[in-house]
């Protein structure tokens, strides 16, 4: 009689890859993030770990997030949910750029650093800058007792767990819903949120791990497309405001795993010079899913049909008229519109792991890649 104990595969817990595993997780982990944070009754959010006052929000003039890779594209959601929500200026830098550049930073600054595994050397390095600017400084991270956790003034912890995969997902879905909760939580004690807002912002985020398990329930369409379209070498994603954001997240996802040339575009750039590069064929994902730019973001996505391009649109649930412009519609839950990414990125995640998969990549561990990236 003779056991074959496989380790790595007992981990993947019946999954192929770790990172399907990890998409697969974002529900629980999503909800985690919240537990105790959100209220249950909606009215507001807690951080025991920073127990801001008044005083100490007002305190805050600008605020630097630093980061790299896919935690600097959660930083860049956030810089629209803190503008919007908390009326505070927010600039986002990659580390490697930041502290190399004399950064505008003093006392009146709040630095956000965010990194997944909190020993990214140049996010370290960044942070270390920062404080020795005289700002405050915060550290959004996944690993409890990370480098990046003991240098930080204060941390908020992400309730990820283990991340393994070197593509990053549940620790991406999980920053963006810290810095949707640090937004109406700042947005609430400055005043800038009204009692209403802050409540609709609570309900929709508990909404969140119920839809983000809806979304991985239905993945046949997304593997069908990554197998139609996994064999294009050039693909563009477009967007505009959070969908901008999310499609950097996509294009980022997708050439990390599976090699094809992926490049991100805000929708109204096209015409300064990418128009160019979209001929026949050319697959080109499209998110359609903010209201206030959702005429513009149409209008755009004609200007590639004209093209010839294959769209694939991501709509929200309900929205008859996008089906009418583009070639597939991926359709997400209906939501707030600062959650969103939270949701859209999902399908995109997918569409990156299938496309590895039928390329036949090493999905966990890419080529060139290292999860953590401890030197310079
Ligand atoms: C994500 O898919 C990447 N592997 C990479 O961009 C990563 O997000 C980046 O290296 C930052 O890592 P950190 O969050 O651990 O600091």
């Amino acid at each position: 009689f003779e056991v074959n104990w496989d380790a790595e595969a007992a981990e993947k817990g019946g999954y192929e890859h770790f990172m399907i595993k990890e998409i697969y997780e974002q529900p629980k982990a999503v909800r985690e993030t919240m537990t105790s944070r959100v209220a249950k009754d909606d009215s507001g959010i807690t951080f025991d770990e920073l127990k801001w006052t008044k005083d100490d929000v007002a305190g805050i003039k600008k605020i630097a997030v630093v980061a790299c890779g896919t935690a600097y594209h959660a930083g860049i959601v956030g810089k629209y949910l803190i503008e919007n929500l908390a009326r505070i200026p927010v600039e986002v830098d990659v580390a490697s750029e930041f502290r190399y550049r004399s950064p505008l930073v003093d006392d009146q600054t709040l630095a956000i650093v965010i990194s997944q595994s909190g020993e990214t050397l140049d996010t370290l390095a960044a942070l270390k800058e920062a404080k020795n600017l005289g700002a405050r400084t915060l550290a959004i991270t996944n690993v409890v007792g990370s480098s990046i956790a003991r240098e930080a003034d204060q941390v908020i912890y992400t309730w990820a767990g283990p991340e393994i995969a070197v593509a990053s997902t549940k620790a991406y879905t999980t920053q963006l819903v810290v810095m949707a909760m640090l937004a109406t939580y700042m947005g609430a004690i400055k005043g800038t949120l009204a009692q209403e807002k802050v409540s609709e912002l609570c309900n929709a985020l508990r909404e969140l791990p119920n839809q983000v398990h809806e979304l991985l329930e239905d993945v046949e369409p997304i593997k069908t497309f990554a197998q139609q379209y996994g064999f294009n070498e050039d693909v563009f994603f477009i967007g505009r405001s959070l969908d901008y954001a999310v499609a950097l997240e996509g294009s980022l996802k997708l050439k990390e795993i599976s090699y094809i040339h992926a490049e991100a575009y805000a929708a109204g750039e096209l015409k300064h010079g990418t128009l160019a590069l979209i001929i026949e064929g050319v697959p080109v994902i499209a998110l359609a899913t903010q209201h206030d730019v959702y005429e513009k973001t149409l209008s755009n996505i004609k200007e590639v049909k004209a093209r010839d391009a294959v769209v694939i649109g991501i709509g929200l649930k309900g929205d008859k008229q996008i089906e009418k412009y583009v070639d597939h519609t991926i359709f997400i839950p209906a939501t707030n519109k600062f959650l969103t990414p939270i949701l859209s990125v999902i399908p995109l995640q997918l569409l990156a792991y299938y496309a590895a998969v039928t390329r036949g990549c090493d999905v966990d561990k890419p080529r060139n890649l290292a999860k953590s990236v401890t030197v310079e």
